[in-house]
């Protein structure tokens, strides 16, 4: 959460900045900020409460100019959104971003108030910033007040700190909140993420926990915790220029929700061969492990919990192993059991959700066997700190609602159900099947979003109601929370999932004409039972709309709309039915005017707990 963007460069670095903070933006947007110094040791600090353009107008009114300067935008965790609250912060002439929370910040508050000074702010940020120009009063230079300050800092932090008398370094520290060092040609970049810096350069080197570094116009120089010159790997990027950009669509979420065709492609590229999931592609050593795994274990938290509870049904099924699912932020506080065998998966758009990642640090010392993430970002922490790693190849998700995230990371999962059940129960004649479905699946989403008009039109009955009801059953039940979660998310509907068999249990209570019942209902062995459950809520006066299999005999009528979906085989049915409930809450979310693409009070990587 919360984006961070610096510069030192010979040229004036304002735009370089704010367009870095406009393809941060997905991570916070409550306001936004920018503190730049120029060769006369001139320091200009803009922020405003509100989007990057906001600053943007600000910054150019105000022709800041100047080659060295730090952004940021917030999503607020201590202090309310406001232009006080907003980054950077500044003592004296020290300014700070930060990215994190500082759990100590109330007792470093008191301890820097007996020493005199004030706060301007109500965030834990302002603490380093203080503690900084402290430091630097009995200290050689910034570097070395950067590093007393971190050994005073418990919690989580990616900071950058720059010095108004010294415009020629910025100094930047990182402890569980990501940063990335960009190399430039005469010029260094740093940013929360890499996307924000594929404007300036293909070139970057993650730090590592526990580092601190200096970054001048000529040199990177990197600490590690222990205060030791390292060495951190400078790697050309991949990733493409243009992937912060929405192209032709109105909306991010819309044009990651067309690009599932091709990411699924991708995802599959190279990675099923003769009828069969080449083990390898989730890590060197991978066949080997995979091969003894009897039990996994996952974690995860939002719509990547949802595809790891679909997995549970694939791995449990097909690849005749026991599954656990659990959110991150239980698992992660609770005593549990390690079972034989046992195989640690992670799933993650980001690799940086805070939650996940301690759950795995924490996992790692219970003795799994091993821990295996599926992940969307090269060098994220998860990748780095996982012994195996499947890379999701899903391109840049922008979109604060995950949608082509969630699909690649189930065809990530089927995977390795099909590889684990390679060494277990999945029958040849099984496994073939599943490769063939995985094959089938670009062009099977291709057909399912030809339903987009007839969704945009079914929206229209969604955008009065306060209320709404998903109910699936088997993996569908899991597909079921992950629509309710969408529609939830960007339309701020109410919307709660359940697993159809449990109406009668008591959300049958809510039924009533103001409660739309969307119901998922591929033709499976648990249809008929499906069908009892529509009848339940048809008894009782609810109106229904059902995504259907086109070859059932399903049909609409006073009290049920129905939607027909492409046929397909079972194993994707989880993967295929999640699109046109991801159109439906788009097209809701649009009806309704919300923001879309950065819906209220969230951001896109949760990186604080
Ligand atoms: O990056 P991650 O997959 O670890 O993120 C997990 C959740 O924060 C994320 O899926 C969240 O629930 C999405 N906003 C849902 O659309």
């Amino acid at each position: 959460m919360c984006g961070i963007v610096g510069a030192v460069a010979q040229r004036d670095v304002a735009e370089i900045l704010v367009e870095g903070l406009r393809r941060l933006e997905y991570r916070g947007y409550d306001s936004a900020g920018v503190a730049i110094v120029d060769g006369e040791q001139n320091l200009s600090r803009i922020r405003r409460l509100g989007k990057v353009q906001a600053l943007s107008d600000a910054v150019h009114e105000a022709k800041v100019a100047g080659g060295t300067g730090i952004a940021h935008t917030r999503w607020a965790t201590h202090g309310e959104p406001s232009e006080a609250n907003a980054h950077p912060h500044m003592s004296g002439d020290i300014a700070v971003v930060h990215n994190g929370i500082i759990e100590n910040h109330e007792e470093l508050r008191e301890t820097l108030r007996e020493r005199g000074f004030s706060f301007s702010s109500q965030t834990d940020t302002e603490v380093i910033a203080h503690l900084v120009e402290w430091e630097l009063r009995t200290s050689e230079n910034l570097l070395e007040a950067v590093q007393k300050t971190a050994a005073q800092l418990t919690g989580a932090y990616g900071t950058v700190v720059m010095n108004k008398n010294d415009p020629a370094r910025l100094i930047v520290a990182r402890s569980g909140s990501p940063l990335v060092i960009g190399y430039g040609m005469g010029e260094h970049f740093i940013a929360s993420d890499q996307l924000a810096l594929l404007p300036v350069t293909r070139r970057f080197a993650f730090l590592e926990e526990g580092d601190v570094a200096e970054i001048t116009r000529f040199e990177v120089n990197i600490f590690d915790a222990q205060g030791n010159a390292v060495k951190r790997e400078v790697k050309e990027t991949q990733v493409s220029h243009d992937s912060g950009d929405k192209g032709e669509y109105r909306h991010y979420m819309l044009k990651e929700i067309y690009e599932q065709p091709v990411a699924i492609q991708r995802t599959l590229e190279g990675r099923l061969a003769n009828g069969q999931v080449v083990s390898s592609i989730f890590g060197d050593n991978a066949e080997e492990l995979l091969s003894k795994v009897k039990h996994v274990q996952i974690i995860a938290c939002g719509t990547s919990y949802h595809a790891g509870l679909v997995a549970r049904y694939w791995l449990e099924e097909w690849a005749g192993v026991s599954c656990n699912v659990e959110i991150a932020s239980e698992f992660r506080y609770r005593k549990s059991h390690v079972f034989e065998n046992s195989l640690l998966v992670t799933i993650s758009q980001s690799g940086e959700t805070a939650d996940t990642l301690a759950a795995l640090r924490l996992a790692k010392e219970m003795g799994y066997m091993a821990s295996l993430t599926i992940c969307n970002v090269p060098g994220s922490s998860l990748v780095r700190e996982s012994d195996l790693s499947y890379m999701m190849k899903a391109g840049a998700e922008i979109g604060v609602a995950s949608t082509k995230a969630f699909t690649v990371q189930l065809a990530g999962l089927l995977m390795l159900a099909g590889a684990i059940g390679h060494f277990n129960d999945l029958e040849p004649a099984k496994e073939a099947q599943l490769v063939k479905a995985l094959q089938s699946l670009p062009a099977k989403i291709e057909q399912t979003l030809s339903m987009a008009e007839s969704i945009e039109l079914l929206a229209e009955d969604f955008a009065e109601m306060n209320h709404s009801l998903f109910l699936g059953r088997g993996e569908q039940s899991a597909i079921a929370m992950e629509g309710a979660l969408k529609l939830k998310e960007i339309s701020y509907i109410h919307a709660e999932a359940y697993a159809a068999g449990e109406l009668k249990h008591g959300p049958l209570a809510l039924i009533d004409a103001e409660m739309p019942v969307i119901v998922v209902a591929p033709n499976n062995e648990l249809l008929e039972k499906l069908k009892s459950n529509i009848e339940e809520v048809r008894a009782r006066g609810g109106l229904m709309y059902v995504f259907a299999d086109e070859n059932t005999s399903f049909e609409s009528d006073d009290t049920m709309k129905v939607l027909k979906v492409p046929f397909c085989d079972e194993f994707i049915a989880p993967i295929v039915y999640t699109l046109p409930l991801q159109l439906l809450s788009y097209y809701v979310a649009l009806i309704k005017g919300t923001d879309v693409d950065q819906p209220r009070n969230l951001a896109k990587s949760v990186t604080v707990e």
